[in-house]
């Protein structure tokens, strides 16, 4: 008597944990996906007592200076203020952090690996993340990012994100972009 019920046992628990991890798996693939456009603007400060992006590192010979603040190689860490609209005295509706190195040797190019979370509703708390070419020379306008994922209400994302130059001090290397993104989550 005892061995049948203990196989039966052993069964509904194995029965248990499938049923639970393939609810799991349509939960997440069944959703409805998202679609969510945001619109702000990002300060990006080398200059100042407070800046929000500082050099961490640059290559050989090449070290920041007053005629290119960033030259081939620095890589930069940023804790940068998003705000609604381009005035530093706006709204702040996120901030975003990561790395952004200095990627072309001809002309300002930048790869960008940063976390952008927003802290106002509706999505307070929840963040997307870039990994991407930002080819600042080229494309003063509508140049394009691609967002690789995200946290939070935009967990599974994917998407990208079209950027414009509103300020760009080519001496200090601040600059106000202003971001169109569109994403695709759950
Ligand atoms: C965002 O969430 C944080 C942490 O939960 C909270 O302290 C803050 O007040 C929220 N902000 C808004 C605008 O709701
Ligand atoms: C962002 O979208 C708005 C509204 O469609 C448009 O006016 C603006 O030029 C766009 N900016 C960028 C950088 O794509």
């Amino acid at each position: 008597m005892r061995t049948p019920s203990l196989l039966v046992a052993i069964l509904l628990a194995a029965a248990a944990v499938s049923l639970n991890s393939g609810a799991d798996a349509t939960e997440l693939l069944g959703a409805p996906e998202k679609t969510t456009h945001l619109h702000f603007f990002l300060h990006d400060t080398l200059s100042g007592k407070d800046p929000s992006a500082v050099l961490v590192a640059h290559g050989a010979r090449r070290a920041p200076n007053h005629d290119g603040p960033t030259p081939f190689g620095s890589v930069y860490a940023t804790d940068d203020v998003l705000t609604e609209g381009p005035e530093r005295e706006s709204k702040v509706v996120g901030n975003a952090q990561g790395l952004y190195i200095s990627s072309g040797r001809r002309q300002l190019s930048l790869v960008l690996g940063m976390d952008f979370e927003l802290t106002a509703e509706p999505f307070n708390g929840s963040a997307f993340v870039v990994y991407s070419r930002n080819n600042v020379a080229e494309h003063p306008v509508g140049r394009e990012l691609a967002i690789v994922g995200g946290r939070g209400k935009f967990r599974m994302a994917r998407g990208y994100a079209l950027l414009r130059t509103h300020y760009l001090d080519t001496n200090n290397g601040d600059a106000i972009i202003e971001y169109n993104v569109t994403l695709r989550h759950h």
